[in-house]
């Protein structure tokens, strides 16, 4: 693997592990404030998080690249209304899919199909993250500041089940 893409990877695998480490911020924020629901839900995304990571993880380890992990800041302790933190969570995986696009481009220059290949899956994911938050944004900018509309949603996210078991069901 060519050393700029390898860097990039592991680039990847600190922005997955640090997207764990801000989810699970604001978990604990919810926690905090008895939204159990909405805390479920971003523990749930932290989870996820750090399986992307292990996914790039695997992925370097097989093409005989060497992991070389990174420190992570410190997530902020607060994030405001649930709107807020949802909001944020949406901005933050955008970023995520323009640092995934950006790393499919990188492998294309060096003409590395077997990463493009590999972040095919990213790719489609990103679409799916997006899609998520965006729906949560949604919901929520439209409860506005009504407290029975935000914990009927607070109950409706703490529904959310880890993805690899809504896969299991097609
Ligand atoms: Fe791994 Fe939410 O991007």
């Amino acid at each position: 693997m060519k050393p700029e893409v390898l860097e990039a990877l592991n680039d990847q695998i600190r922005m997955e592990l640090s997207s764990g480490y801000v989810y699970l911020a604001m978990a604990a924020a919810f926690e905090a404030d008895a939204y159990d629901g909405f805390a479920h839900w971003m523990r749930l995304q932290a989870q996820e998080e750090l399986a992307h990571a292990m996914r790039l993880f695997d992925y370097v380890n097989r093409r005989g690249g060497r992991v070389v992990l990174q420190a992570i800041p410190s997530p902020p302790e607060s994030f405001g209304a649930p709107l807020d933190a949802f909001r944020n969570a949406l901005k933050h995986e955008e970023a995520v899919t323009a640092s995934i696009h950006r790393l499919y481009a990188l492998a294309g220059e060096h003409a590395d199909v077997a990463t493009q290949k590999e972040l095919d899956w990213f790719i489609t994911e990103q679409v799916e993250e997006e899609e998520n938050a965006n729906r949560a944004v949604d919901l929520l900018t439209r409860a506005g500041g009504d407290l029975t509309a935000l914990l009927f949603l607070d109950r409706e996210f703490g529904s959310r089940r880890p993805e690899e078991e809504e896969d299991a069901e097609g």
